[in-house]
């Protein structure tokens, strides 16, 4: 029994979707852009006041690891002594949403400012291609 209830807690990432894609993009508008900024180069309207101040995901490494296990933990956890708390109040499939959307915008390599209306379907959840160096 007890086996049964821990196996059912520890899951693994749930394959990465569309769907959770923009699950993820519409999460980050509401939780994370205020420091984050909508590419997660760290330029959100409240990062100014922030010490110490969100990195740029694109260009930054993740102290914590980008691997999206990793980053499940720092969403679950936070950063210690960071203004980055922990969002273990976001249910879990959102907080794996968040996960692959953080990966999409490192990935992403903040490409110039794009309108994003997290309302609706979007087609622009798929970041233009990153410039290839
Ligand atoms: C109150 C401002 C604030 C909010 C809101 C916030 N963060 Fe952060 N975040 C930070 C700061 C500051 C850091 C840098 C911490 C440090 O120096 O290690 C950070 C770091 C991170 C990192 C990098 C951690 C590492 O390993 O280096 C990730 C990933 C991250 N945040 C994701 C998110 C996501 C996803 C959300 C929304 C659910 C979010 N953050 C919301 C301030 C914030």
């Amino acid at each position: 029994m007890i086996s049964i209830a821990l196996a059912l807690t520890l899951t693994a990432a749930p394959p990465k979707s569309q769907a959770l894609l923009d699950k993820g993009k519409q999460s980050f508008m509401t939780n994370c852009m205020a420091c984050h900024g909508e590419k997660g180069a760290g330029d959100g309207p409240g990062a100014a006041a922030l010490n110490p101040k969100p990195r740029n995901y694109a260009k930054d490494p993740f102290k914590q690891g980008d691997k999206p296990e990793e980053l499940f933990n720092t969403l679950t956890k936070g950063v210690p002594n960071t203004p980055m708390v922990a969002f273990a109040h976001i249910p879990e499939e959102e907080r794996w949403a968040l996960v692959y959307w953080v990966l999409e915008l490192k990935n992403a390599g903040n490409p110039a400012p794009a309108t994003v209306d997290a309302g609706s379907p979007s087609k622009s959840a798929q970041p233009p291609p990153a410039k290839k160096k």
